[in-house]
């Protein structure tokens, strides 16, 4: 069997017991944990209330891949659920802010970006989630649903879906702790998140699908990102899913 990146990363990144990584935090060169856009404009959300959902349990056996999706709007309160379940902040403790979905280190390494399709009171476009304000911020108006239609290997369930969360990943708020392993805990922390998302749209009796298949750059491009500092990592789609 050949040995390519994928390979090598996987064993280069192991810890070893007596060779681990010396470093030490330099706490001038911290990466900023917040990624903002304050000259753009801002949507407000609901507050996140806390809606009566079915037990977790029900939840869990309910979950499952929704690819096909009614011609429905959400709400704005789904979103501002669905957003806080996914990265939303829950407790501050001694002025740190922690959120709903573990992450290595507490760096919080994962953006979220929705493409708006389909939800009442909101624009068809493109927005940037502002976790601190939880606000939508404005980043492109118009519609995105072929784009990012193409940009997922054409799986039309972008088109017909109300809305799509991109996460993407800005490494160098984990690699400043953890080196080249950060890239480990960059996917998991989002595995985490998109689980999160999965199990409250669920909950919320609407349907869902994560999707890793799709064109890196192409995305990127829609986001104006720079695919290097960062990168979209996984997508998941949301909507009223057809019986
Ligand atoms: C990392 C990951 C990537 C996935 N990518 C896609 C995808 O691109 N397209 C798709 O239709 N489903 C995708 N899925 C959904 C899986 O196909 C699905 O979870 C699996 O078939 C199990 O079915 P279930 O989710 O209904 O339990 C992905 C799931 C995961 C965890």
């Amino acid at each position: 069997m050949s040995i390519s990146y994928g390979d090598v990363f996987q064993q280069h990144s192991k810890y070893h017991r007596h060779e681990m990584p010396q470093h030490y935090l330099d706490w001038n060169t911290r990466p900023p944990l917040y990624k903002t856009y304050p000259q753009v404009p801002h949507i407000h959300l609901p507050e996140p209330t806390h809606p009566k959902t079915p037990s977790l349990f029900t939840i869990l056996q309910a979950r499952k891949s929704v690819r096909n999706y009614l011609d429905e709007s959400i709400s704005k309160t789904q979103i501002s659920q669905l957003l806080w379940a996914t990265t939303g902040i829950r407790r501050i403790e001694l002025g740190l802010a922690y959120r709903t979905a573990p992450s290595a280190g507490a760096l919080y390494p994962i953006e979220t970006y929705l493409v708006v399709n389909n939800v009442t009171g909101v624009s068809q476009g493109i927005y940037h989630y502002s976790i601190q304000q939880h606000q939508l911020e404005e980043l492109r108006v118009g519609d995105f649903r072929n784009d990012i239609t193409q940009a997922a290997l054409d799986q039309n369930m972008c088109a017909t879906a109300s809305v799509i969360f991109v996460w993407t990943g800005v490494f160098s708020r984990s690699k400043w702790k953890y080196g080249q392993r950060a890239y480990r805990y960059v996917y998991l922390d989002c595995g985490h998140i998109a689980e999160n998302l999965a199990l409250t749209a669920t909950g919320l009796g609407l349907g869902t699908c994560q999707i890793a298949a799709l064109y890196d750059d192409e995305i990127n491009q829609l986001l104006d990102i720079d695919g290097v500092t960062e990168s979209v990592i996984y997508l998941s789609v949301v909507g009223h899913g057809k019986k």
